[in-house]
């Protein structure tokens, strides 16, 4: 057994502090974090800790510690398509996203791809992902493979898509049903991975198809559901011509056995309430992506209508509509739609929902999301000063709320001073 101990000013949240308010938050200006075998075994001031762990080798962390952000849906395909120029959902889907996934059938260019992208979150401070991956089950070994060689908190499946897609991105009923189950059998337990049975979007499956990832769900009560649900007028009208019989949306996934308690939709932008009150009641959840539904004009998501109806969200980047890998980043857009929907996000309330919030998404929250006994050590240490202008808005704030907000606002990965992942570093910037 190994242990050690890491000293600092620490900052997590143990809850919603929407709903919890200050109990949600635990702030510890020096901190001692002592880890055993990757796990945090007792966190708390150094001045109470520090005589029961004598001995122990502790490393002094510049900065604020926090846990790390968890990624509740990003298409690691889509990487090398990021800044795509000039287009909305279908058309950019057409244009510019399907012919990158082609290549996916490529085992070495997938490989090349994930380690990028891999090395790409750690960069970022994200240590968890809800990964898209493309229809081709190579796609899915590279990424497992790949954060298998890490120890990184993956979830990932095989996109399942069987109508509607350019030859060599389409798969059959059958062959994504025995694709994903063989996936589901290789990668089970393995590592940190974990599986999402992965339909793309009502769109691009038969009924037949998404009544299969129902009955793949239902066979497996260790996989979620990951999907796109609700983020474009012109996506919603197509659906609603699709499946002319269905009541809205959602209900399209719901009659194929799709909406549960570990279902994670990304988007939601144009649910009404009625929506998402079946999502809350069911406890399906809601990945967040505001870069993406700017970037492709998508709307405005209604984080406070998500909120009244209970519905958990969770914060995702969705790159490569996506224009940051940074959750920071994130948030600060977050924010920003906040602001036009007439609310303002707390930083306290961003920081859960980027860490805790996002793990309870992915159904991790006893495992991931907050720095507390129990808890993997991945971490993640943010630098108030990484950018001469951070530095002095840092410098003209007085308390910790407006510390964090700075950073929320003005931060990326170069805010990132470094990455723990079980409590071994996993990228240290400036070091290459
Ligand atoms: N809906 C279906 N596929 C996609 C995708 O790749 N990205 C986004 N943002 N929405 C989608
Ligand atoms: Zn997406």
């Amino acid at each position: 057994m190994t242990t050690e101990a890491f000293h600092g000013e620490l900052l997590t949240t143990l809850a919603d502090p929407q709903r919890d308010g200050e109990a949600a938050i635990r702030h510890i200006p020096s901190a001692l974090m002592v880890v055993e075998d990757g796990e945090i075994v007792e966190v708390g001031p150094r001045a109470a800790l520090g005589w029961k762990y004598d001995g122990v080798p502790t490393t002094s962390l510049p900065g604020l510690i926090v846990p790390g952000f968890v990624d509740t849906h990003i298409h690691y395909p889509q990487t090398d398509r990021i800044a795509a120029h000039g287009h909305q959902l279908l058309d950019w889907l057409d244009r510019h996203i399907f012919p990158a996934e082609l290549a996916f059938a490529n085992r070495a260019h997938a490989d090349g791809v994930a380690d990028f992208f891999l090395g790409e979150l750690l960069r970022n401070g994200t240590t968890a992902a809800l990964v898209f991956a493309t229809v081709h089950r190579q796609s899915v070994e590279a990424l497992f493979d790949a954060a298998l060689a890490r120890d990184m908190r993956i979830v990932s499946g095989k996109v399942l898509m069987d109508r509607d897609a350019p030859d060599g991105l389409r798969d059959t009923v059958a062959s994504g049903r025995e694709e994903s189950e063989a996936l589901i059998a290789r990668y089970r337990g393995r590592g940190r991975l974990g599986y999402a049975v992965t339909p793309r979007f009502a769109l691009t499956s038969t009924p037949e198809q998404l009544g299969s990832a129902g009955a793949m769900l239902a066979a497996h009560d260790d996989v979620l559901l990951h999907t796109h649900l609700s983020e474009n007028h012109g996506e919603i009208a197509a659906v609603a011509a699709c499946f002319p019989d269905h009541d809205d949306y959602l209900d399209v996934y719901a009659r194929h056995g799709l909406v549960g308690d570990r279902s994670v939709f990304a988007h939601g932008v144009h649910l009404d309430a009625g929506q998402m009150a079946r999502m809350a009641k069911v406890g399906s959840a809601i990945s967040f992506c505001p870069t993406s539904n700017l970037f492709l004009g998508s709307g405005l998501f209604d984080l406070a209508a998500a909120d009244s109806a209970g519905v958990t969200v969770g914060m995702g980047t969705d790159v490569g509509a996506g224009t940051s890998f940074s959750l920071l980043a994130t948030l600060a857009e977050a924010y920003k739609v906040g602001q036009l929907r007439g609310t303002s996000l707390d930083p306290f309330r961003a920081l859960y929902l980027a860490t805790l919030g996002g793990a309870k998404a992915l159904k991790l929250d006893r495992r991931i999301g907050a720095l507390a006994a129990g808890y993997e050590a991945d971490f993640v240490v943010l630098d108030p000063a990484a950018t001469p202008l951070l530095a002095r808005r840092t410098a003209a704030t007085t308390n910790l709320h407006d510390r964090l907000f700075a950073l929320m606002m003005l931060g990326d990965d170069r805010a990132v001073h470094s990455t723990y992942l079980r409590g071994r570093p996993a990228h240290i910037r400036d070091s290459k």
